[in-house]
C-alpha cells in the first residue's frame, strides 16, 4: 500500500511542476507524449527522465505500456488536490485513512486552526478501472468517460450540494473547502447508522432525518439520490442523538425527470431500515406527504 501523506512529504515542487503540467493534458491525452511534455516545461531533458522516473516508482504516474507517454494516476491527481488545499489554507495536515468507500477514500486531517476535518478524494470508476484502460489506446483522444475527469466532476458536485446545504441549515457535514476531486468538510466523531443496533430514541432519529430529506427537497431543491443507512452518521452531542446525511454526489434536483422516483426511494430506504431494526411503525406514504408538504 502506498500511503499517501508519506508520498506527499517527498515531492518537490519541480515534480508538481510537471503532475500540473500532466494535469493540464487530462483533457487531451489518454497519455501524454513525452514531446509535448519536454516542450511545455523549462526541464533539461535529463532532469526530466529523471523526474519522470521518480514519479513513476511513486506511483503517481504511470507509463503507456509500449509508448514514451504518461499519464497522472489517482494517487497523483491526490497529491496535486492535496497541494492546493495546503496551498490555499484550507488544511494545514493530513491523518489517517478512516473510510475506503466504493467510490472514494476518506482521511482525516487538521485545519489550519487545529480543527479536525475529513477529505474525501473520489474515486469513480476504482473497480473497472484497469480494464477500461486496456480497451483504449493511446492517441490525441478526449474521452468524456475518463475516470480522473469524472471523480473531479463527482467531487465538484458533492461540494456544491453541501454548500447549498450548509445555506439551509440541514444536518450535512459543514464543508470547508475542495480542490479537484476532494471535498473537506468538519470531521464528524459518529457512528454509521448501519452499526447502530441501539438509539435511545430512535423516532426522533428518524425524524430528524426526515426533516433533512424535507428541507433538502423544498428549501434546496435537491434529493439525496442514494440515502440508506451506510450514509448516515449519527453523532452523540449533549446526550442527543443527532444524524447527519453524507455522501451527496449523486444529488439530483428536484426538477429532474427522475426526481419522485429517487425521492420515494430515499424514503422507502430510510424507513423500511428503521422499521426492521428499531421496530417503528410508520408509514412511507405518511412521511412522503410529509416531506412534500408546505
Ligand atoms: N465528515 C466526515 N466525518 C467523519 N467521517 C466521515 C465523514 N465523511 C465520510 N466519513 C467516513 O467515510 C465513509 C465513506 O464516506 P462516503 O459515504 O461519503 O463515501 P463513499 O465512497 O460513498 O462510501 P461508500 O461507497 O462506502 O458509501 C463514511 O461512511 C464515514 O465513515
Ligand atoms: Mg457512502
Amino acid at each position: 500500500m502506498v500511503k499517501l501523506g508519506v508520498i506527499f512529504r517527498r515531492l518537490t515542487n519541480q515534480d508538481f511542476k510537471l503532475l500540473k503540467l500532466l494535469e493540464r493534458a487530462l483533457f487531451r491525452f489518454e497519455y501524454v507524449p513525452i514531446e509535448w511534455i519536454a516542450s511545455r516545461i523549462d526541464m533539461p531533458p535529463k532532469e526530466l527522465d529523471a523526474r519522470l522516473r521518480k514519479l513513476r516508482s511513486f506511483k503517481v504516474i504511470r507509463k503507456h505500456t509500449t509508448m514514451p507517454a504518461y499519464r497522472l494516476t489517482f494517487l497523483g491527481l491526490d497529491c496535486l488536490a492535496l497541494k492546493e488545499l495546503v496551498d490555499r489554507n484550507v488544511v494545514a495536515a493530513l491523518g489517517d485513512k478512516i473510510g475506503v468507500g466504493k467510490e472514494s477514500d476518506v482521511y482525516k486531517a487538521l485545519t489550519p486552526d487545529n480543527k479536525l476535518a475529513s477529505i474525501k478524494f473520489h474515486r469513480i470508476g476504482r473497480t473497472s478501472f484497469k480494464k477500461v484502460v486496456l480497451h483504449r489506446d493511446y492517441g490525441l483522444k478526449f474521452e468524456r468517460s475518463d475516470w480522473l475527469i469524472r471523480s473531479i466532476i463527482s467531487g465538484k458536485r458533492e461540494l456544491e450540494a453541501l454548500r447549498i446545504l450548509n445555506n439551509v441549515n440541514a444536518l450535512v457535514p459543514n464543508a470547508l473547502g475542495g480542490a479537484k476531486h476532494a471535498v473537506v468538510t468538519e470531521y464528524l466523531e459518529g457512528v454509521e447508522l448501519y452499526e447502530v443496533k441501539e438509539l435511545l430514541n430512535p423516532k426522533d432519529v428518524l425524524w430528524n432525518i426526515i426533516e433533512t430529506i424535507k428541507k433538502a427537497y423544498k428549501e434546496a431543491g435537491i434529493i439525496h439520490g442514494d440515502l440508506s443507512e451506510y450514509n448516515v452518521l449519527i453523532v452523540i452531542s449533549d446526550e442527543k442523538e443527532i444524524p447527519y446525511i453524507i455522501d451527496w454526489p449523486q444529488w439530483i434536483a428536484v426538477v429532474d425527470p427522475n426526481a419522485q422516483n429517487l425521492l420515494e426511494r430515499d424514503v422507502r430506504y430510510i424507513v423500511r431500515f428503521f422499521r426492521k431494526r428499531f421496530r417503528l411503525d410508520i408509514s412511507e406514504e405518511e412521511v412522503l406527504r410529509y416531506v412534500k408538504s408546505e
